[in-house]
């Protein structure tokens, strides 16, 4: 037999793209490549980008800088080395890549990479093929199951993508660009990965998309589903213990969804919901198509059905025209709603976006400055949600091991990671753990008494103000 080919992927951005790594190395392992974690000894190294800010569309070419001397010295022990770009920098890029890195032999969008086998035969016959026409075909339908291995390889919690894409054209946001129109993979698909996943030992899913909760797609019958009703489907899958979903938009919040929180036990009770700024001016420039009133109404409504809900958002500070008044509406607004944890980034103008030729573009050094009273504003209220803790039982998915020898960590049904000290034989198990520390990023706990027969321990925190 020959030797494996050796595949080294690396994944910038959201999580989609992370999904997007796995589908390429479980497409590429049928044509005979193992994943390897030393990028330098690899055949085939693809470095799947994000375009969402400045920062992070630049990564990729400082990547390359040192991935070059890898190549050189590949060619100089006479190996083949082939490096491709994917993801969202590729489908803003294209050519260009090629221009400023003629390192690079693959460029295949983020829709496109399904057809990695045969652009890989053209790089190999010394063509330098550029994939970032929107593909007809739908990867998802392409690429085969993971392996077993694969699946237990990559732990208990598994994300799927149920939608790609968005339509909503925020004025500062290149999604719409890189990933194209919104579309919902059909449920009967999605049913058939979850229970794959399910059969391998996954007892976490969270289904995930740009736009999560604008899902609409194709049920048996060829009814449409909303995401309500999926994650009650996928809800049931035998095996499967919990379910999450990941990122809401609140113009998509519908009954269906706040019913799913009401009634689901499996549904775990966090929701990231980015709001991006408190002020309703700044939200109607950025084309956000919600208020802050309305987003105040979402978070009632949710903790209304599911009392111990807990919230996380994204924000973006300094957006151009904000004012010292509007950035004081966003501070407000954290701690009226008392996150758990957020995201925030300093506005950064994306070529080819509205918001980019926009007047009054706001000084770095102000964007500097609301983005560390923010981070404090959202540490302050995270800290304050996980103090809550302290003292009560929360049930944890034990997920793998943790940074000291015989410790576990986990996650409760809030996202926070619990280390707790446990063999390694009990991955996989939720067990009821008695918080007695908070740290900085991490609650520690011991095991509370067991619930003999069933592991569903229903979360025993109420929260909220
Ligand atoms: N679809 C999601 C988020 C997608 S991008 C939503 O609608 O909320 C993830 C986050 O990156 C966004 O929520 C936003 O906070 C941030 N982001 C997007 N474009 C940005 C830009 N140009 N500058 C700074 N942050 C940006
Ligand atoms: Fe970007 Fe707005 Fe679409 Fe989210 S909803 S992906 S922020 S355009
Ligand atoms: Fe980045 Fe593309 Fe995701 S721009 S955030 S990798 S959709």
């Amino acid at each position: 037999m020959s030797e494996a080919r050796k595949l080294h992927v690396k994944s910038y951005g959201c999580q989609m793209n992370a999904y997007d790594s796995q589908r390429m190395a479980d497409l590429l392992a049928g044509q005979g490549f193992v994943e390897t974690a030393a990028a330098e000894t690899a055949e085939l190294v693809i470095l799947n980008t994000c375009h969402i800010r400045e920062k992070a569309a630049e990564k990729v070419y400082s990547e390359l800088g040192r991935i070059r001397k890898w190549k050189d010295r590949a060619a100089a022990e006479g190996r083949r080395m082939t490096i491709a770009v994917a993801g969202c920098v590729a489908q803003a890029e294209g050519e260009e890549i090629l221009r400023r890195a003629p390192l690079v032999d693959i460029v295949v969008g983020p829709q496109n990479y399904h057809r990695l086998p045969a652009l890989l035969d053209r790089a190999e016959r010394g063509d330098k093929p550029v994939d970032t026409e929107f593909a007809a075909e739908s990867k998802f339908d392409a690429i085969p199951p993971a392996g077993g291995a694969a699946i237990r390889r990559r732990g208990v919690a598994a994300f799927v993508t149920v939608q790609e894409g968005c339509d909503k054209f925020c004025t500062f946001c290149v999604v719409p660009y890189t990933r194209g129109a919104e579309i919902s993979r059909p449920v009967e698909q999605i049913i058939a990965e979850v229970r794959h996943l399910a059969r391998a030992g996954v007892r976490e899913v969270t289904l995930i998309g740009q736009n999560v909760n604008a899902y609409h797609g194709e049920g048996p019958g060829g009814r449409t589903w909303t995401l309500g009703r999926l994650l009650r489907r996928v809800a049931e899958i035998s095996g499967i213990a919990r379910v999450r979903y990941f990122t809401s938009h609140p113009r998509d919040v519908d009954d269906s969804l706040v019913a799913a929180h009401r009634e689901l036990g499996q549904l775990m009770p966090y929701l990231h919901l980015p709001v991006q700024s408190g002020s309703d001016r700044v939200l109607a420039a950025m084309n956000r198509r919600h208020g802050r009133a309305d987003y105040l109404r979402i978070v009632a409504r949710m903790r209304e059905a599911r009392p111990d809900m807990a919230f996380s958002s994204d924000f973006i500070v300094g957006f151009p025209g904000e004012t010292e008044g509007d950035f004081e509406k966003t501070l407000e607004l954290v701690d009226e709603i008392g996150y758990a944890g957020a995201f925030s980034f300093k506005y950064s103008p994306r070529p080819g976006t509205p918001a980019a030729a926009m007047a009054d573009q706001v000084p770095e050094p102000v964007k500097n400055e609301r983005l560390a009273r923010l981070q404090a504003a959202i540490e302050r209220n995270q800290a304050a949600f996980n103090a809550r803790c302290l003292g009560t039982t929360l049930p944890v998915l034990l997920e793998k091991p943790g940074r000291r020898p015989g410790q576990l960590v986990g996650r409760s049904p809030y996202l926070q990671p619990v280390q707790i000290m446990l063999p390694e034989s009990r991955i996989g198990d939720i067990v009821p753990v008695a918080v007695t520390e908070i740290g900085v990023n991490s609650l520690f706990g011991s095991l509370a008494r067991e619930p003999s027969g069933s592991d569903r321990t229903a979360p025993l925190l109420a929260v909220g103000s």
